[in-house]
């Protein structure tokens, strides 16, 4: 069987962006992969978190990644710093990078730039430990949104690159991103990307808000004038938009939706589209309560991380080994 994996920062909510984009496609690929779902908290820490903040959100995103779908008997769902091996391989991949290459990564230049005391050289040594988040598991897949291309196709590269100059070690994942929903925009302003770290709240729809206000936050979203309901990013990214969070949380296609909308104005869409969030995030949220306040969510994780110790422990050794780190026994 083939190995899958992924990671959410607790960095905040994960938003119905994240859930589209990510969450939703986990639950289904667990028949077919050995999964392996993952809390990357020390991917959070690379700019400044609230200590307790954190803690709290890391049990949330836990919480959350099972009341999207995932079963603990199937995949392996932990949390990053419990399992060194990330740090470890991370480390022999940072020696591996460049600081042009890891200068160049859009994610880096965006969030750098909103430092206000110093940019962390965390921020630039990100997509290494990302990249070996994945391939310490010999992960074949990653799913993810679209924003995570560019750190892909840098793991992809590290992964050669380590291949090429120590033995033939690592395995190459490949990207896998949703057909629709890859990129969920802003509510307020459909050509931002929508974040879970955004300050201004009404950009964003969290998987815990409380629903009714969810809904207000879809019917106050920023549109264009000419009235007509169809998918076209460039001219009309506002109601683009909202046909791809339509779709990603009901089963309707985009076509579908087109056509269902092809006399209606805004309002009726929106009013729709409102109540189909409202309905959604109510039957989530039910689910979500009764994970987190169970004490069953701690030994989920215990569980999770003694499999994910067992299983990246293989090719980290097998990695320090090609470079030579340590001793042999004579
Ligand atoms: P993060 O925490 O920013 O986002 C988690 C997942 O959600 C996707 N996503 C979106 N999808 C659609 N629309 C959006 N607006 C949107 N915003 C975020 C992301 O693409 C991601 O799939 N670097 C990663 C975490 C990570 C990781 C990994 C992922 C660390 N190690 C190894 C995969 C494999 C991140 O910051 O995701």
């Amino acid at each position: 069987m083939e190995t899958l994996f992924s990671g959410i920062q607790p960095s905040g909510i994960p938003t119905i962006g994240n859930y589209i984009g990510a969450l939703k496609q986990f639950r289904d690929v667990q028949e077919d992969y050995d999964c392996f779902f993952c809390i990357v908290d020390q991917h959070a820490i690379t700019v400044p978190q609230d200590r307790l903040k954190l803690r709290k959100q890391t049990r949330q995103l836990a919480a959350i990644y099972l009341a999207s779908g995932i079963d603990p008997e199937k995949s392996t769902l932990f949390i990053q710093s419990e399992v060194p091996a990330h740090v470890q391989a991370s480390w022999m991949l940072t020696t591996i990078s460049s600081i042009g290459e890891l200068e160049r990564m859009t994610q880096f230049k965006d969030k750098a730039q909103k430092q206000t005391e110093g940019i962390p050289a965390g921020l630039l040594t990100y997509p290494p430990l990302m990249a070996a988040d994945i391939v310490i598991y010999n992960t074949n897949i990653v799913p993810v949104g679209e924003d995570q291309k560019q750190h892909m196709e840098l793991t992809r590269n590290l992964v050669e690159r380590f291949n090429s100059r120590y033995n033939d070690i690592l395995v190459k994942p490949e990207i896998r991103m949703p057909k629709v929903g890859g990129r969920v925009m802003s509510l307020q302003d459909p050509t931002r990307k929508m974040s879970k770290s955004d300050d201004n709240q009404k950009n964003f729809i969290s998987l815990l808000d409380e629903p009714r206000l969810a809904a207000k936050k879809i019917k106050s979203t920023v549109t264009d004038s000419d009235g007509i309901i169809k998918f076209d990013r460039e001219n009309k990214p506002g109601i683009s938009n909202l046909l791809s969070i339509y779709a990603g949380l009901t089963d309707k296609t985009i076509d579908e939706l087109e056509a269902q909308y092809k006399d209606s104005n805004y309002g009726t869409f929106k009013g729709d589209l409102a109540e189909v969030v409202e309905n959604f995030l109510t039957d989530f949220q039910e689910k979500y309560e009764s994970f987190y306040n169970s004490e069953e969510l701690d030994d989920i994780l215990d569980l999770g991380r003694d499999k994910a110790q067992k299983a990246s422990f293989k090719t980290l050794k097998k990695m320090e080994r090609a470079m030579g780190l340590g001793r042999k026994r004579k």
